[in-house]
């Protein structure tokens, strides 16, 4: 139907007849001659309609916004004056003479211009629409570019794609599960997948050696601006690695594909222990683009008078840490300082004392803090040297159990940075290594990862001391996200038992999961691998901090589509061939 994108006409086409489908994105009558601006995915053409090509001229003056049409006529240079630097096509003007409407277009329900900020609602509900826009079209695209780029990585690597089942078992990923009824087996229920994991799994008992899979996963969890119902992963398994294998090549494939799709160079990815980046970042997921650090002052403070520092400072559990920002003094307004106290106190934190630096030389006179009367000069002096302040800086602290000192300073180090105006800007990704194998749940212990991931110790200790021991995990982290996560799995049935025992998950265990308990009888290789956030990667990448933006059709935050309604009742007579009933 056409011979050419509207938005690929240039200077050479001058003189070229061209046929061309799309949108009006505009109809301008200016005196007796009508411009449409017509637009496709690959940009805008004005065409021009005279009135001595009568029929078109009619059909033109009909058009309205949003129709989509089909146009004949001839590629010419704009006058002199007429040109617009900001199009791509500004140089050129199609002179119409044939026009057909294809279809007609109610009056949109919003406009898509780059002036109008439609609510999300109003997008979402009418999705299709939203999606003509060249932002979005963009994202859309970078998202094919970068699924493309990994499939030929990874198949130049030998990993082999196989599809595994979305009507399946329930698989721990820590989420509820999504599940759908069975028609033939009254009461009995599939489980969507909240990844790939077992079947990964045993796809490498069965011998494959590599596999990916570009897979959806479904997770019935709170929603965050990180999060939707469905996700995709790249998924990522290989037998007889070790955790350096399944790195490098998660490493080289990151490395080629900003390469190759933004044309940045990443570098090398830094290491960081589990235990380092607490300590360092308060937090397992880092955002190294931010300078600021939190330090221990632990030892400077544990024989002071301040007892909302000396008792943290004492206890095995309490961390008393301390970040300096530089010239915050200048950047922060006292509203601002005030509202930091609001800010750590939200997510736990009982108080943040600071101290302001106004001068170095002149002693207990230079400072300037609420917290001033309770410590001696030698003390602050001692953590204003530790902590490499300087005129102009405040350093702040946070004295808690260290769970609560790390989880709100970790936030506090981030709010701050924008704040005073610490640019972050860029890709700076790193690893987390050597995870715990449990966190604490109430009174028991949960997977800080998945029950089959490798323990860094043997049978025997896991069971004696299971909360102090470490996995074979590994997470990549880019920007202060979660981008991935990883781990050597277990091979061997009696761990996998002693892993279930520790869960408390015995009988649970043998019901839920006893095919792979079976399976890792049956000649299973040593295996590891991991899985990446698709949408959270193109996230990235463009710098949204939207998932909603990359995902063609997203759900919004209560797990809803507004484009088509879902979920939405069904019918009795579907419910009683399933034979439920709501209550
Ligand atoms: P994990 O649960 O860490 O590991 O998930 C891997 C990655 O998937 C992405 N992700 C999500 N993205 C969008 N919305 C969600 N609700 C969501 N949940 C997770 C994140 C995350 O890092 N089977 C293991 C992997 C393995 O061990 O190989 C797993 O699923 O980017
Ligand atoms: P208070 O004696 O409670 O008024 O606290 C004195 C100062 O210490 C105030 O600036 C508080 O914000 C701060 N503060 C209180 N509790 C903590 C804490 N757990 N960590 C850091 N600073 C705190």
């Amino acid at each position: 139907m056409r011979t050419h994108y509207c938005g690929v006409l240039r200077k050479d086409h001058i003189d070229q007849r061209v046929e061309l489908c799309g949108w009006v994105h505009r109809r301008r009558d200016h005196g007796g001659v009508i411009f449409l601006d017509l637009r496709d995915h690959r940009g805008l053409v004005q065409v021009v309609f005279n009135p001595d090509t009568v029929d078109a001229f009619e059909i033109a003056d009909d058009v309205r916004s949003e129709y989509v049409v089909q146009i004949e006529g001839r590629v010419r240079a704009r006058l002199d004056g007429a040109t617009n630097p900001d199009l791509a096509t500004g140089e050129i003007e199609v002179l119409g003479d044939s026009i057909k409407i294809l279809n007609r277009s109610r009056t949109i329900p919003f406009p898509l211009n780059e002036y109008s900020q439609p609510g999300e609602d109003i997008r979402l509900r009418y999705r299709y629409v939203d999606l003509r826009r060249p932002e979005m079209q963009s994202k859309l695209r970078l998202r094919s570019r970068v699924s493309s780029f990994i499939r030929r990585f990874l198949e130049a690597e030998d990993f082999v794609d196989v599809e595994t089942p979305t009507l399946t078992k329930a698989t721990p990923e820590g989420a509820r599960d999504y599940i759908v009824p069975s028609r033939t087996q009254q009461g009995r229920f599939f489980a969507l997948p909240q990844s790939p994991q077992l079947f990964k799994q045993m796809l490498m008992m069965a011998g494959m050696d590599r596999y990916y899979q570009i897979a959806r996963c479904y997770r019935d969890e709170d929603l965050r601006h990180d999060r939707q119902p469905e996700f995709t992963q790249i998924d990522i398994e290989a037998s007889f690695v070790e955790p350096s294998d399944v790195m490098s090549i998660t490493e080289r494939m990151l490395e080629g594909l900003f390469r190759e799709t933004l044309g940045i160079e990443l570098g090398r990815f830094p290491v960081l222990t589990y235990a380092q980046a607490m300590d360092r970042y308060g937090s397992d997921k880092p955002d190294l683009r931010n300078p600021l650090e939190l330090i221990d002052v632990d030892e400077i403070v544990k024989d002071c008078e301040f007892a909302i520092f000396r008792t943290p400072a004492n206890d095995p559990e309490g961390r008393v840490a301390a970040i300096n920002v530089p010239g915050a003094i200048e950047a922060l307004s006292r509203k601002q300082l005030d509202d930091l106290v609001d800010y750590v106190q939200a997510h736990g934190a009982k108080g943040l004392a600071y101290v302001k630096v106004n001068d170095l030389e002149s002693g207990m006179e230079g400072l300037q803090s609420p917290i001033l009367k309770f410590l001696d000069q030698k003390t602050i002096f001692q953590i204003l040297e530790k902590v490499e302040a300087q005129r102009g800086d405040i350093v702040f602290f946070g004295a808690d159990r260290s769970e609560i000192v790390n989880d709100s300073l970790g936030r506090f180090r981030n709010h701050v940075a924008d704040l005073v105006g610490i640019e972050r800007a860029g890709f700076k990704p790193c690893w987390v290594v050597e995870w715990p194998m449990f966190e604490k749940d109430g009174n028991g212990l949960s997977p800080a990862h998945h029950p089959f991931t490798q323990p860094a110790c043997d049978i025997e200790k896991l069971r004696e001391k299971p909360a102090e021991q470490l996995a074979h995990a590994y997470d990549i982290v880019v920007n202060g996200y979660e981008l991935g996560g990883g781990s050597i799995r277990i091979h061997d049935p009696e761990m996998q038992n002693a892993v279930f025992d520790v869960l408390e998950m015995g009988q649970e265990a043998s019901a839920k999961f006893g095919f792979l308990l079976e399976a890792l009888e049956l000649g299973c290789p040593p295996h590891g691998g991991i899985a990446l956030g698709l949408d959270r990667l193109i996230m990235i990448m463009i710098g949204t901090d939207s998932i909603r933006d990359v995902v063609a059709f997203p759900k919004t935050q209560s797990a809803a589509c507004l484009l088509t309604s879902a979920p939405s009742e069904v019918d009795r007579l579907q419910l009683r061939e399933l034979g439920l009933q709501t209550r």
